[in-house]
């Protein structure tokens, strides 16, 4: 048995018990399962986590060789082995190789600078911004803006991803073309429904009057030469580096219609909290560290407990994309079956990730949390401050109900009759942040991106590619130019939709 393997039994050998037990067992268990990192509390005490499985993963951490993997992703070495490249969103942050720090730092000059032009009018008056994207080229800036524009919006932004035109025609329905930016972001800049909405929109800014609507666009992407192809010219175009992944680039000028519609100074901001996080990832024991306490929760619930899923529930309106966008962060990234050898992981990788916003949610699905028969590790997302200047009760009652119900799924409540018993030693992790503001959030984001990280790394798999994909891509264009045989549901779905040609 080698050293990893031999770390995964006495994970799984390790003794059981309750989180009543726990709590009874150690007085300090608080201040021992708590982390405290850029202004955001990190709760791990409601988990089953303690001084043994911390010990046990601490193993697992060094027989994977974490510190190795870190060190690789932070100098900038090639840790997408599938695909040859490095992972460079830190160096966005100003945290990774220095010629990379130094080419990211450019790339926000230039950004900079286009945002200063348009403020001062060189496009005309602009008020709303319509970008297009989709996947990571729009889930981060979508987050970003809707988490921080509250209230305080320069401009009015819409994010469009969906083929679907119905999410275009919705979104500029309140848009007037003459005073409106159309952003077009993608990495690759030849993904099919960023192309497709993308000449819709320039569609509806000639309808609308626009004498040369692709004088109106701003291209986002890694592959400028595709933008220039596309239209739009060069000096409109804000590149940025092929080591940035699609689900890791909104610090990058992916983050460009959050740098406009929130203003410079907070897009910097956002970049500090999540190099603070960089730094605390990187410098911080394992058993302080908050992405790798994480992590450890993440591997015991998905390999020891077998549990499949993991929620997330915000318990602010500010944050309820942030399930979303978690969504394409870890499933993406850590949604596979074989290690970087080729070789298949023989242990479950990422769980799936699901949530909503409370308190919606306990009206709905808390129901399955405390009394269904799945186990499902739960985390609570909140913040100190509210996000509106309505009556302090409504805040108070937010808090009061999350807290209550990490508490409820723990104890549970016990009744003679078996409807109305609660088992309880239902684990939660509570995520409490001081205020929602660009550092915080910058600082949560990266924590969540490491601990995705960390997570691949305990699996020995790649967190950076997502060929898996792909071929429902190639189905699809194969599909519409009615080239292959499809299996009979296919062709007879396509034959009812009248695609066949
Ligand atoms: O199809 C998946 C994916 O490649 C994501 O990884 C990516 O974030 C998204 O599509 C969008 O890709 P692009 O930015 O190249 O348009």
């Amino acid at each position: 048995m080698d050293e990893t393997n031999r770390a995964w039994a006495a994970l799984e050998a390790a003794p059981r018990r309750t989180l009543a037990e726990l709590f009874a067992a150690d007085p300090g268990r608080v201040a021992t399962l708590t982390v405290e990192e850029g202004g955001i509390l990190f709760d791990f005490s409601k988990t089953h986590l303690d001084g043994a499985l911390v010990g046990a993963f601490a193993d697992l951490a060094r027989a994977a060789d974490l510190t190795g993997a870190r060190e690789a992703l932070f100098a900038g070495r090639v840790v997408n082995r599938s695909e040859g490249r490095a992972a460079e969103h830190s160096a966005e942050r100003g945290q990774g190789a220095p010629e990379s720090v130094a080419r990211a730092a450019a790339l926000h000059a230039r950004m900079r600078a286009l945002i200063d032009a348009i403020e001062a009018d060189a496009f005309g008056p602009v008020r709303h911004i319509l970008h297009i994207g989709i996947g990571g080229s729009a889930l981060g800036p979508d987050f970003l803006i809707d988490a921080l524009g509250r209230g305080s919006r320069r401009y009015e932004a819409a994010v469009v991803s969906n083929v679907d035109a119905a999410a275009l025609e919705e979104a500029v329905a309140g848009f007037d073309p003459q005073t409106t930016l159309l952003v077009i972001a993608s990495k690759t800049f030849t993904t099919s429904e960023t192309m497709l909405n993308a000449r819709s929109a320039l569609e509806w800014l000639g309808e609308g009057g626009v004498a040369d609507p692709y004088g109106r666009v701003i291209a986002l992407t890694a592959a400028p030469d595709k933008a220039i192809e596309f239209g739009v010219d060069e000096t409109r175009i804000l590149p940025f580096s092929e080591s940035v992944g699609g689900r890791y680039s909104m610090w990058s000028s992916i983050g460009f219609p959050a740098a406009l519609a929130l203003g410079w100074e907070a897009f910097e901001q956002l970049l500090e909290g999540a190099a603070a996080m960089d730094r605390h990832f990187r410098l911080a024991p394992v058993e302080r560290n908050a992405p790798v306490l994480a992590a450890f929760v993440d591997r015991y619930y998905a390999n020891v407990r077998g549990a499949e899923t993991r929620a997330v529930f915000a318990y602010d309106e500010r944050l309820r994309l942030l399930p979303s966008y978690l969504q394409q962060l870890e499933m993406e990234s850590d949604g596979k079956s074989v290690k970087l050898d080729g070789t298949p992981t023989g242990r479950a990788t990422a769980p799936i990730t699901w949530g909503g916003v409370g308190t919606d949610a306990q009206h709905a699905v808390f129901q399955l949390l405390h009394q269904g028969t799945h186990l499902v590790p739960v985390e609570f997302v909140a913040a100190i401050e509210p996000g509106h200047s309505y009556d302090e009760e409504h805040h108070r009652q937010l808090l009061v109900n999350c807290f209550a119900q990490g508490a409820a799924l723990m104890a549970g409540k016990p009744s003679d009759d078996p409807h109305r018993a609660y088992p309880g030693d239902r684990p939660s992790t509570t995520i409490l942040i001081d205020r929602v503001d660009p550092a915080t959030l910058g600082a949560l984001i990266a924590f969540y991106e490491h601990r995705t990280f960390a997570n691949a790394a305990f699996l020995g798999i790649n967190p950076f590619d997502q060929f898996g994909v792909e071929l429902g891509k190639q189905m699809a264009k194969a599909i519409d130019s009615g080239g292959l045989d499809f299996d009979p549901s296919t062709e007879a779905l396509i034959a009812r939709a009248g695609l066949g040609g």
